[in-house]
């Protein structure tokens, strides 16, 4: 049933007819939708509001009477008005910290995010008295609060770097606080980002995948490994056996952030190990020593075995273009890209034996790989052989065929 407008309402109250059906109508949103501005908006943000869904209305949250199409009577002494910022996580948190109260709506909903959100360096800045952090409607919005599934939600994964962004990335709001604002910029630039926008994949992380939802805070220097891991877990696996475990917390560096960035994260390649520019590992170790000198070794290792893959592939395509059937050779070559991911991901445990080992299995692999491919060579110089004796065939007969029937032509002629 459509709702009374606030034009019937006023023909209504003109006409001093008693306001039938008012009593379950809903005056607020009426008139505020008649009106202009941020006024109107509020009313009519709310028809896609999750508490509008759940059924709870303009008076659950700011109180008055929305029984009466007068103003004044609207807003009684119940009438909370709306909340000052520094308010508001007090004000939704009435409900959403009240497991009572939010038991009777769906009991499997946390009712933490307010304890969470003073923990969290925006609660803390708030409690200070600084309104210019993030507060419940920063994220969630006031009117049209949705839960983070619907993927118009301002929390739906990839509606999040935009949400956090809209502060973060202001220069002159973070310029104040002393803090860089590159971080959405960064992020837009990672490999997470292009995983989460161009593949669609939202098991790629969102800003709030690493720093929390309500406790957001930056990791400690100890906890950041914890939050890739969570995705991460073999690189994090070895390299917590790796030397630079402990030798990493000695010099504060940041466990995976050292090496991969924190937000400009990017595909890794062979240039990220190894002794010339672009690597990693001399921003800490220095030239002759013996870090360094297994930074170079594991570069020529993870290097060599990658371009022997990489020829291998090449030669696969080559051969494929011709005609040759090269299905076999392919899928031991699959073996060996194994291989090679996993090679790489051990460089995280330093151990140059173990990495050693990895890769002469990889060149096991790839003597396989040639040996399918030659195979499917042979044979298919074998099938051309055959091709060329069966040509050859056809073309004497053709030609024996051409005389015959010239000399059948020139019998009849002479006869
Ligand atoms: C879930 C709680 C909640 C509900 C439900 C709710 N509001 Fe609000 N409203 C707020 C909060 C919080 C603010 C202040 C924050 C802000 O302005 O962004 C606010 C602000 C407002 C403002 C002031 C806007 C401004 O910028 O000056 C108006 C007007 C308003 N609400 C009207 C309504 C009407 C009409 C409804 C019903 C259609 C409604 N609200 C439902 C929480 C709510
Ligand atoms: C007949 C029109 C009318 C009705 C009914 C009405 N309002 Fe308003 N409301 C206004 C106007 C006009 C303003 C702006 C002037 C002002 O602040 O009084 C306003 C302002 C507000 C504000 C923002 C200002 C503040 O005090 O914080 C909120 C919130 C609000 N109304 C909520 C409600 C709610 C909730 C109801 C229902 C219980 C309601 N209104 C019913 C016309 C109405
Ligand atoms: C009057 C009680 C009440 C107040 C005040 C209130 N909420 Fe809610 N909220 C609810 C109920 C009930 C639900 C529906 C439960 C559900 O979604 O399963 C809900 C749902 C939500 C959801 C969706 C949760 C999900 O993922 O399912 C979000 C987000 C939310 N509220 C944020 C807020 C914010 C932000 C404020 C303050 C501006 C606020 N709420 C104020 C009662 C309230
Ligand atoms: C810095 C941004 C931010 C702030 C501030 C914030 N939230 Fe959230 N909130 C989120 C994100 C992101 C999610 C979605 C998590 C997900 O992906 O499921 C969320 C989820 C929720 C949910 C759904 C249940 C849950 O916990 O996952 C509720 C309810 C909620 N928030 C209420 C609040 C309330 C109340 C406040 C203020 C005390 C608040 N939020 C402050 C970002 C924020
Ligand atoms: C309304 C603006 C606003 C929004 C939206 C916002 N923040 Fe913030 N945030 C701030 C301000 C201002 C600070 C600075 C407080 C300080 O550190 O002194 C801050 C601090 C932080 C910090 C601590 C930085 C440090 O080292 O001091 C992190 C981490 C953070 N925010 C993450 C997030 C994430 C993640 C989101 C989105 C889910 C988000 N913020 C949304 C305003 C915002
Ligand atoms: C893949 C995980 C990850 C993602 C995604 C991520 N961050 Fe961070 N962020 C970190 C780590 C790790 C740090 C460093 C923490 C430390 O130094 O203790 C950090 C630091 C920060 C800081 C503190 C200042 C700084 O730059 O060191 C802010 C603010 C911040 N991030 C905001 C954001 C925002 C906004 C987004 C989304 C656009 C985001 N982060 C996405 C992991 C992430
Ligand atoms: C919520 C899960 C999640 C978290 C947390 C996370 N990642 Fe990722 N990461 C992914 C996914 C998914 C991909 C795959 C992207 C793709 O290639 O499709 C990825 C890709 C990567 C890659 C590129 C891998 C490759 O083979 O190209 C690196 C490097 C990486 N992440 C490092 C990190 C670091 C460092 C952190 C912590 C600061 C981190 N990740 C946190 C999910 C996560
Ligand atoms: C943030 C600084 C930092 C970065 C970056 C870094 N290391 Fe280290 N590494 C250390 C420290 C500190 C130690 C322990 C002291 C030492 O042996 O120099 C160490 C130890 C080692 C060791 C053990 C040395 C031994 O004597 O047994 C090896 C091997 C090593 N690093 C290799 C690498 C490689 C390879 C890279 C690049 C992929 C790299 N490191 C990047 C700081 C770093
Ligand atoms: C000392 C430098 C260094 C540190 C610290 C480091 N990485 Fe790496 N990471 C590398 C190098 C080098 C590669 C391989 C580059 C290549 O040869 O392609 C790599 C590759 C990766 C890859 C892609 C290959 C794979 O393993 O799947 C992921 C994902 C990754 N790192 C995650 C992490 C995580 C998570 C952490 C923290 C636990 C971390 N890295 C710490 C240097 C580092």
């Amino acid at each position: 049933m459509k709702r009374p407008t606030f034009a019937s309402l006023f023909v209504i109250g003109f006409l001093g007819l008693p306001a039938a059906g008012l009593a379950q109508g809903n005056s607020c949103l009426d008139c505020h939708k008649e009106l202009d501005g941020a006024l109107q908006a509020a009313a009519v943000a709310f028809a896609q509001d999750v508490h509008g869904q759940f059924g709870l209305s303009c008076r659950d949250c700011h109180g008055g009477n929305p029984a009466t199409d007068d103003v004044d009577k609207a807003k009684d002494k119940s009438f909370k008005g709306a909340p000052k910022r520094e308010r508001i996580p007090e004000f939704c948190g009435g409900c959403h910290a009240d497991a009572a109260k939010m038991r009777g709506f769906n009991p499997s909903l946390r009712v933490d995010q307010l304890d969470q959100y003073w923990t969290s360096r925006h609660g803390q800045r708030l409690k200070a008295g600084d309104a210019k952090v993030a507060v419940c409607t920063d994220c969630h919005g006031a009117h049209g609060v949705q839960t983070a599934r619907f993927p118009k939600s301002m929390t739906f994964p990839w509606n999040i770097p935009q949400t956090c962004g809209r502060c973060h990335a202001d220069k002159a709001l973070m310029a104040s606080y002393l803090l860089p604002a590159g971080q959405l910029e960064d992020y837009r630039a990672s490999v997470h980002a292009r995983a989460l926008f161009d593949k669609k994949d939202l098991s790629a992380p969102a800003c709030n995948d690493c720093h929390g939802n309500h406790g957001a805070y930056p990791p400690e220097v100890g906890s950041v490994s914890g939050v890739c891991r969570q995705c991460h877990p073999s690189a994090g696996e070895l390299f917590a056996k790796s030397p630079h475990k402990k030798a990493f917390v000695e010099i504060e560096a940041g466990e995976c952030g050292a090496c991969h960035g924190n937000h400009k994260i990017e595909a890794p390649t062979n240039a990220l190990i190894g002794s010339t520019a672009g690597s990693a590992c001399i921003q800490c170790h220095e030239a002759g020593s013996k870090a360094w000198t297994t930074a170079a070794e594991l570069r020529s290792l993870l290097e060599e075995f990658e371009s022997g893959t990489a020829s291998a592939e090449v030669a696969l395509d080559a051969a494929d273009r011709k005609g040759v059937e090269v299905s076999e050779a392919r899928f031991k070559l699959q073996d060996v890209h194994t291989i090679l991911v996993s090679a790489k991901n051990l460089t995280h445990g330093l151990d140059l034996a173990e990495i050693r080992k990895a890769i002469v299995d990889g060149e096991n692999a790839l003597a396989e790989v040639e040996a399918a491919g030659q195979k499917a060579l042979a044979e298919a110089r074998f099938r051309r052989r055959g091709l060329v004796v069966a040509t050859i065939c056809l073309a004497l007969l053709a030609a024996a065929l051409a005389l015959k029937i010239r000399r059948l032509k020139e019998k009849r002629m002479a006869s």
